[in-house]
C-alpha cells in the first residue's frame, strides 16, 4: 500500500481574457504523501495559488479553465468528481487557509458560528454540540477566553487572532490535507512564528499532510520536508528541503536562495544587502520558446533559448528543469 495522498499529474490551467490567454499553470506535477509537508515556493504570479485552487475546484470559470491533467486524492480524480461530492470533500478531507483571513471569514457572522459550521455540515453535529466543539478549538488555537469570544465578530480580533480562527475552522473536521496559501505573510514576524509553530504542532498531532505555499524560503526550511519550486507556471525544481538548501541545482532556485535575508547581523554592524534576481518573470500570455528563465539566467547558452528543457533527475530525489546537467548522469524522468 502506498502512502500517497495527493498526486497532481500534468496539470495545465489557463485564463482566457481579452488581453490573451494566460497559461497560469503549465503541466505541473507533484505528489504529497500522507502526513508529509510539501513547500511550494516561487515569485509572485508563478502559479502557486492557481495550482492550489485547482485542487479544491475553486478556479473561477470563466475566465479560468483546467485544460488538462489529473488531480488524484486518495486515488480519486478530483477533476471528475461531481460538484456535490467535491463540496463534501472540501472542509472535511481537504481544508484551506488563505493569506488574508478577512477575505475568508464572514464579517457579519460570529466566529463561533463560523468554526461550528463545518461540524454541522460535515459531521452532522447539532448547533449546541458544534458550538461547544468550536469553543474547544478556539481554546486549542490559543484564543484567550475562548468561550466568551464565540460571539465576537471578525473585526473585533487582531490579524493574528483572525488567522487562529481560520486555523480552527480548517482543523475542526480533522482534514487529511491542509492547504495553507501564504498563511502568515500578512502578519508581524513574531506572530508569524507563533502561527507556524501552532500549525506544526496541530499537524503532527493529527498526522495531517500540509501543502504549504509561500514565497518565503525561511518558512519552508522550518516547516517542509520537501520543496517544489515554481517559475512562470512550471515546476523548475523539486527536492528534499535539506538538499535544496545544501545543493540547489536550478539557477532560479540558486537566485532565490541568494535573495534570502541572512539571519543575524553582519560583523561590524549594518544589514546585508539582498541579492535580487535581475529581470522580471515573463508575461505568461507571451509565446515562450526555450527555457522560461533564460532572459534572467546567468548561465544561459544557445540551446536554452531554442529548446525548452524537461524536468531531469539531477540526483536521488531531486529534479530540475535545466539543460546544465553534464550528459552521462542525466536521465529523463517519467514525470
Ligand atoms: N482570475 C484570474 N483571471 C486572470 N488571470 C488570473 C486569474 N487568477 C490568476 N491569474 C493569473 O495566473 C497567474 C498565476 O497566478 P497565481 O495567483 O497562481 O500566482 P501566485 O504564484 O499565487 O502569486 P502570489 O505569490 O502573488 O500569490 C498570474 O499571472 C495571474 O495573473
Ligand atoms: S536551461 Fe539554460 S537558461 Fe534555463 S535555467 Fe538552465 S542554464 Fe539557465
Ligand atoms: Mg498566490
Amino acid at each position: 500500500m502506498t502512502d500517497r495522498l495527493l498526486s497532481i499529474e500534468d496539470l495545465s490551467v489557463a485564463f482566457h481574457t481579452p488581453e490573451g490567454t494566460a497559461r497560469a499553470v503549465d503541466r505541473v506535477s507533484f505528489d504529497l504523501n500522507k502526513g508529509e509537508t510539501l513547500g511550494v515556493v516561487g515569485e509572485s504570479g508563478c502559479g502557486k495559488s492557481v495550482t492550489s485552487l485547482s485542487i479544491l475546484g475553486l478556479i473561477p470559470s470563466p475566465p479560468g479553465a483546467i485544460e488538462s491533467g489529473l488531480i488524484r486524492f486518495e486515488g480519486r480524480n478530483l477533476l471528475e468528481l461531481d460538484p456535490e461530492d467535491l463540496r463534501g470533500l472540501r472542509g472535511r478531507d481537504i481544508a484551506m487557509i488563505f493569506q488574508e483571513p478577512m477575505s475568508s471569514l464572514n464579517p457579519v457572522l460570529a466566529i463561533g458560528r463560523q468554526v461550528a459550521e463545518p461540524l454541522m455540515i460535515h459531521r452532522g453535529l447539532g448547533r449546541q454540540a458544534a458550538l461547544d466543539h468550536a469553543a474547544e478549538w478556539l481554546d486549542r488555537v490559543r484564543i484567550p477566553a475562548a468561550r466568551r469570544r464565540l460571539y465576537d465578530y471578525p473585526h473585533q480580533l487582531s490579524g493574528g487572532m483572525r488567522q487562529r480562527v481560520m486555523i480552527a475552522m480548517a482543523m475542526v473536521c480533522r482534514p487529511k490535507l491542509l492547504i495553507a496559501d501564504e498563511p502568515t505573510t500578512a502578519l508581524d514576524v513574531s506572530i508569524q512564528a507563533q502561527i507556524l509553530a501552532l500549525m506544526l504542532e496541530l499537524k503532527n498531532e493529527m498526522g495531517m499532510a500540509l501543502l504549504l505555499i509561500t514565497h518565503n524560503l525561511g518558512v519552508v526550511a522550518q516547516m517542509a520536508s520537501r520543496v517544489v519550486v515554481m517559475y512562470a507556471g512550471q515546476v523548475v525544481e523539486e527536492a528534499r528541503t535539506v538538499d535544496l538548501f545544501d545543493r540547489p541545482f536550478h539557477p532560479y532556485t540558486q537566485g532565490l536562495l541568494r535573495s534570502m535575508p541572512l539571519l543575524g547581523a553582519r560583523p561590524g554592524g549594518g544589514s546585508r544587502r539582498l541579492n535580487e534576481i535581475p529581470g522580471m518573470v515573463p508575461a505568461i500570455t507571451e509565446a515562450l520558446a526555450g527555457c522560461r528563465f533564460a532572459p534572467r539566467c546567468p548561465h544561459a547558452f544557445d540551446r536554452c533559448r531554442a529548446d525548452a528543457p524537461d524536468l531531469f533527475a539531477v540526483r536521488d530525489g531531486q529534479r530540475a528543469r535545466c539543460w546544465l546537467q553534464p550528459h552521462p548522469e542525466r536521465r529523463r524522468t517519467d514525470a
